[in-house]
């Protein structure tokens, strides 16, 4: 086997290796011999390093006018486009998704990439009359400076994508590190702004674990925004994190997702779509569907046919066109989905409907492979319908009206996504508006948001922030309120026209 690239950290426009000269392996969760990369472990120096990069790099790149920062984007994009097969290879081969969900998550970057090319032209502010004669009001956007981002590795390229994009356009520069498990997408992604011409020091890309890397960037005075998409308990630690010197803080966290399906849905789609939003991803999605609360009447149909499909999915390596569902990311992910297939069977007293362990056997030996799981007689008190698993397991629960339904759903500490099945326009709309979360579907699952939607939730999914769309426009800029008096008097708001 050839033997592995090593990756360099990006600083200041230079490929360096890290202060700590030490480096960390990125291995294929589908088959652990293969040794994707090999990447810098770096350390609070590098961060520092980087920080005072983007911080000078601010001085210009925030006055190159955004049609312009516009256009390097474009041009990115439109790399991304010509190199995607290879780009998603690289990223099942990371993180083990499969392939067709790997091209879709670099879609997702070029979509974000091309939406803001867009707001290159816009970042539309407002006028707005005076009080006072001979006086023109308006308020602009403008940038906010450097802007740490500390990445997931179940979207590696989309999710920094969404959060790199709209801040350069904004006129930020950017210090971004990747998650540990997916390094690689993100390094693919700066190599290609750097030979497109993104200035030195406005992206700068630092490898490395969480306690290393993420908390000097976390705490550094000079990083104006934190944005953050990861777990609940690490989002806590951000946002105490920035609260104390009042820095911008974006949290996107957990999720416990839930389809309602009505007495009256089409059972087949509901189906379809409780598979998909559940095992799409292996369930490491925030938006996973990980909880299906179902109406009495259809709950006997629903469950079968779905437990049919899911032991029918086909796991293995994303690399071969025809699997249906990768592993999980790394050991210690699978262990917790592990623990949690544990607790569902014996300390919850749930009912194992198919699944509940890993997969073993031939080349399922070397990866991380669990089996996709279905927990029937589910009820809300129980630890598999309260917690965030991140894998391959999901739960039915029953319901015998649409406003049951509707508090089980609501019944959690998360609010990121939920959807309902249902054939009825009125029903649709009434847990459209009951069902407190961030984003809902209407006879679709919890996941396949689009880039030019606002993206998060609430509860302990975030702190009242958006990312994608105009949103992740706001994250990324200030609003400046500017008054021009021409009268060439002294004019006093709210006492000289009283
Ligand atoms: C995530 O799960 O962290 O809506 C992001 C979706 C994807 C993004 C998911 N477009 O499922």
């Amino acid at each position: 086997m050839a033997k592995p690239e090593v990756y360099k950290n990006y600083i200041g426009g230079e490929w360096m290796e890290s202060a700590t000269g030490a480096t960390f392996e990125n291995r294929n969760p589908a088959n652990t011999d293969e040794v994707v990369g090999i990447f810098q472990k770096s350390s609070a120096d590098d961060v520092n390093k980087a920080v005072a990069a983007a911080k000078e790099a601010y001085k210009k790149w925030r006055l190159v006018p955004a049609p312009k920062r516009a256009e390097i984007l474009l041009r990115i994009a439109d790399r991304l486009v010509k190199e995607k097969e290879e780009l998603s290879r690289d990223m099942t081969r990371e993180m083990g998704k499969i392939l067709k969900e790997t091209r879709g998550d670099v879609q997702e970057a070029i979509d974000m990439g091309y939406y803001m090319v867009g707001e290159g032209r816009r970042q539309f502010g407002y006028t707005t009359p005076s009080e006072l004669p001979n006086k023109f009001n308006m308020c602009v956007r403008q940038p906010k400076g450097v802007c740490g981002m500390i990445t997931p590795w179940n979207f590696p390229m989309a999710i920094p994508s969404w959060k790199m994009m709209p801040a350069l356009v904004c006129g930020n520069t950017v210090v971004i590190k990747p998650a540990t498990d997916t390094p690689l997408s993100v390094y693919s992604y700066i190599k290609i702004m750097e030979e497109e011409g993104i200035p030195p020091g406005v992206v700068n890309f630092v490898t490395g674990s969480g306690g290393s890397v993420g908390q000097p960037l976390m705490t550094h005075r000079d990083v104006a925004v934190i944005s953050f998409t990861g777990s609940t308990e690490v989002g806590r630690k951000v946002s105490e994190a920035c609260a104390s010197d009042f820095r911008g803080c974006h949290l996107e966290m957990g999720g416990k997702n839930c389809i309602l399906i009505m007495d009256d849905a089409n059972v087949d789609l509901a189906v379809e779509g409780a598979l998909w939003g559940a095992f799409g991803t292996t369930g490491q999605r925030c938006t996973a569907s990980s909880r299906m609360i179902v109406h009495k009447d259809v709950i006997k149909e629903f469950t079968d046919k779905l437990v049919a499909r899911a032991k029918a999915l086909k796991v293995g390596n994303g690399l071969d066109e025809t699997v249906e569902m990768g592993p999980a990311v790394n050991e210690s992910q699978m262990k917790t989905v592990l623990e949690y297939m544990d607790i569902g069977k014996n300390k919850d007293g749930a009912k194992l409907l198919c699944g509940g362990g890993r997969l073993t056997g031939g080349d399922y030996d070397k990866g991380f492979f669990t089996q996709p799981t279905v927990f029937g007689d589910v009820t809300p008190d129980m630890t598999i319908f309260q917690e965030e698993i991140f894998g391959s397991v999901t739960s039915i629960t029953v319901c015998s009206s649409l406003e049951e339904g509707i508090e089980m759903s609501n019944n959690t500490t998360y609010g990121l996504s939920a959807s309902i099945y249902t054939q009825d326009v009125n029903r649709a709309f009434t847990a459209m508006r009951d069902v407190y979360t961030g984003i809902f579907y209407v006879n679709a699952p919890t996941i396949g948001a689009e880039v030019h939607l606002p993206f998060g939730g609430v509860k302990d999914t975030g702190n009242g922030h958006r990312e994608a769309g105009i949103a992740g426009i706001d994250v990324f800029s200030e609003w400046k309120s500017v008054y021009v008096d021409f009268s060439g008097t002294i004019q006093k708001a709210q006492i000289d026209n009283n």
